[in-house]
């Protein structure tokens, strides 16, 4: 049985201000849900509010995630931050490959494979995002891109390592644009990830990996998306920072 997970992505919003009062919000409102244990609840704030975030939630049960890491422990690395520097401040999940970062920034695979595999080895739990174009839906290439970003970003790891991946569905055309993926089209492509990593490890593990949704997620789609069989959870981005909207989500889910 898959324990329910909604992470909300702050992405580069909130200030030393608000992001404290955002996740005290939110930690007073989920107080139900931390104690019942019921639902894995986690926030990546930006990398320079983390720690605020992170004592602000030190007597909840909400995890705290970064959006990024780099996979380098240390050293001459000017802007970057480590898995360890991460884990030192409380951490425990980092968002790896999100589609902002590779159709923004220009991040590769291959540098997401980094990123993920030093996450592990680090200690931190990576979310590994996924997630095809609008152009690359029209042209059916859902399950072709969804493949290469998994089978490159998870490249080299033992299954064991995998075990500590949550996996995110993000279709690239329902970020921020009000679409969100049907139900229907959401599970589609989530029980094809599952197969897929049933393939490229064992049933086991796909048994157990849980598999994020992401894009447009609100309160009002929140239940009938993770109502599907192979939606394990939710990846929340605007709706994360409303506080009673996160709230909601986190209701739905438990
Ligand atoms: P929205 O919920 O704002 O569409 O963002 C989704 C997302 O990118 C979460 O990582």
């Amino acid at each position: 049985m898959r324990k329910p997970f909604v992470a909300g992505n702050w992405k580069m919003n909130t200030d030393s201000y608000t992001s404290v009062e955002l996740a005290e919000r939110i930690a007073s409102g989920a107080m139900e849900a931390a104690a019942s244990g019921s639902v894995t609840v986690v926030v990546c704030p930006p990398f320079v509010y983390l720690q605020s975030v992170t004592k602000a939630l030190s007597a909840s049960s909400i995890g705290v995630g970064a959006q990024d890491v780099y996979y380098e422990p240390k050293g001459a690395f000017t802007g970057e931050i480590s898995p360890s520097m991460l884990k030192d401040i409380g951490c425990t999940y980092c968002l790896c490959g999100h589609s902002e970062r590779r159709h923004v920034i220009g991040e590769t695979d291959e540098l997401i494979n980094k990123k993920v595999t030093a996450s592990i080895v680090g200690g931190l739990l990576p979310i590994l995002c996924v997630g095809e174009l609008l152009s690359e839906r029209e042209a059916s290439q859902t399950n072709v891109v969804v493949t290469r970003h998994l089978k490159n970003g998870l490249a080299g790891l033992s299954a064991e390592k995998v075990s500590a991946v949550t996996i995110a569905y993000e279709p690239v055309w329902a970020i921020g644009t009000g679409l969100t993926a049907t139900p229907q089209q959401a599970q589609e492509v989530h029980n094809f990830i599952r197969k897929l990593l049933g393939q490229m490890y064992n049933d086991q593990l796909a048994e157990e990996i849980r598999i994020l949704y992401g894009g447009s997620a609100k309160p009002n789609n929140a239940a009938e998306l993770m109502g599907q069989p192979d939606i394990d959870g939710l990846l929340v981005g605007g709706a994360s920072l409303k506080a009673d909207d996160f709230l909601a989500i986190i209701q739905t889910a438990m």
